[in-house]
């Protein structure tokens, strides 16, 4: 069959997509991306908030076009909005002929041959289930980079937070899994190595007793052909003195680190159900900083979560003056249906929680300008990502800049170079995010 793909949601999910995708392979499906050739189209949703949902849904209805207009004879909707919606997918949307759990995405080729046979499929495990499956991912981010994911679920049950009810509690991949997964990667051209999970700090813990991360980390930079290993998704609190020194002494390690912390005010941050401080978030902050003084922290913030006075709001603002992070995402707070913080009294206007959203951006926009002017005259090793050949420059990532949700470095460069080299370059430009630089040398690892 001609099976048509889309994936929505996080880089988690895009792994689940990946897998999916080789399963399929496997079997002897084609993969498309020709929506008039699709004999099978497969979404796999998102359900985190309101707007991922509604994306979900409307680009199931589009799809759905395709049933009527095109070859398709199946629709089937995996992923985060089939398991938390499971009954009223099939009732409310009658073109959708199966639905997948997070926890059965290996089902999808008997999902298929069940539909192909006139079974309306639901396809459902328990969500402690952990698939582990044999198989080649499909590479859907450029072959060079890649999303490794090395945990499922999540234990922590922030007040806010619907993953553990869509994903189940936390399970880690175990260590010989995810470094086959990685040669595998390698095997296939894969240079950087972008780790995932809910949550990458506690891997290990529920299968070996103990917090591990660090040293499936040392295991990873073994891995042949593997350049730069990213970080993301680290909770303050679990950061242990071992994976300070694992970043700070593996070459193959970014100096880069992402650990959501989502607010400062310890009242706010006591109702989020956060298991950290204020004074508890600075600590962990300038232990990074003082053993990787080049360290990249990114981070994200919450504005408006039920309860968050003007006070909560300036201590906020502080704390993003005085920790200057390197790169900020600031959401709004979004109430979730079957959560603690939902039914919380004090729930904040709309408006307001736009207006502290915004006025946290721009000053993170200060910050942000003043990191990267600070980068000019460095050298810095670059992942070539393409050309815009509009501009005659080429686009790439340094350590400092994670795929899809950072920044951007523009080149001049005097031989053609392709996506995936390294090269190392000079800083030369900065505005506010991106940088421009010349390239010094070539080569490729
Ligand atoms: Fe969305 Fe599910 Fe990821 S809710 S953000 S696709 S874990």
């Amino acid at each position: 069959m001609k099976i048509l793909f889309v994936s929505l949601g996080c880089d988690k999910n895009l792994v689940d997509s990946e897998v999916m995708l080789g399963l399929l392979r496997d079997k002897g499906h084609e993969i498309t991306n020709d929506e008039a050739q699709a004999e099978v189209v497969v979404v796999n949703t998102c359900s985190f908030i309101h707007d991922a949902r509604e994306e979900s849904i409307q680009t199931i209805l589009e799809m759905a076009e395709l049933k009527k207009n095109g070859t398709c004879r199946l629709l089937i909707v995996s992923g985060c909005l089939a398991e938390k919606y499971r009954d009223e997918v099939l009732v409310e949307l009658p073109e959708v002929d199966a639905v997948v759990g997070t926890t059965a995405y290996d089902t999808i080729c008997e999902v298929i041959d069940k539909s192909l046979a006139g079974e309306r499929v639901r396809s459902f495990e328990s969500t402690d289930r952990l698939p582990l499956v044999e198989t080649r991912r499909v590479l859907t981010t450029g072959g060079y980079s890649s999303y490794l994911k090395i945990g499922e679920g999540c234990d922590k049950h922030c007040t806010y937070c619907i993953i553990p009810m869509l994903r189940g509690n936390y399970r880690s991949v175990p260590m010989d899994y995810v470094l086959e997964d990685a040669r595998k990667l390698a095997a296939a051209g894969v240079k950087e190595l972008n780790i995932v999970a809910q949550e990458t700090t506690t891997w290990g813990k529920d299968i070996y007793g103990e917090k591990r991360l660090h040293q499936l980390l040392r295991e990873l930079c073994k891995v042949e052909g593997i350049h730069w290993i990213r970080l993301l998704y680290c909770y303050p609190e679990e950061i242990t003195d071992e994976l300070i020194d694992v970043i700070r002494t593996e070459p193959k390690i970014c100096h880069y680190l992402d650990m959501p912390i989502q607010h400062s005010s310890d009242a706010i941050l006591r109702r989020m159900g956060r298991r950290t401080s204020r004074i508890e978030l600075e600590t962990v902050i300038g232990k990074l900083r003082k053993a990787i003084p080049d360290i990249t922290l990114r981070t994200t913030l919450i504005t408006g979560f039920p309860g968050e006075t003007e006070e909560d709001h300036e201590d906020l603002k502080s704390f993003v003056r005085k920790m200057e992070f390197d790169r900020l995402g600031v959401f709004t707070y979004s109430p979730e249906e079957g959560t603690t913080a939902e039914k919380m009294a004090g729930q904040v206007p709309e408006e307001l929680k736009e207006s502290r959203r915004d006025e946290l951006m721009l000053l993170q926009q200060q910050v942000s300008a003043k990191k990267t002017a600070a980068m000019i005259g460095k050298t810095v090793e670059v992942l070539v990502e393409g050309r815009i050949p509009e501009e005659g420059v080429y686009v790439g990532r340094t350590y400092r800049d994670a795929p899809e949700v950072d920044g951007y470095i523009f080149l001049n460069a005097q031989e053609e170079m392709i996506s995936g080299d390294f090269v190392t370059a000079e800083v030369t430009g900065a505005d506010e995010y991106d940088l421009t630089g010349d390239v010094i040398y070539e080569f490729t690892k």
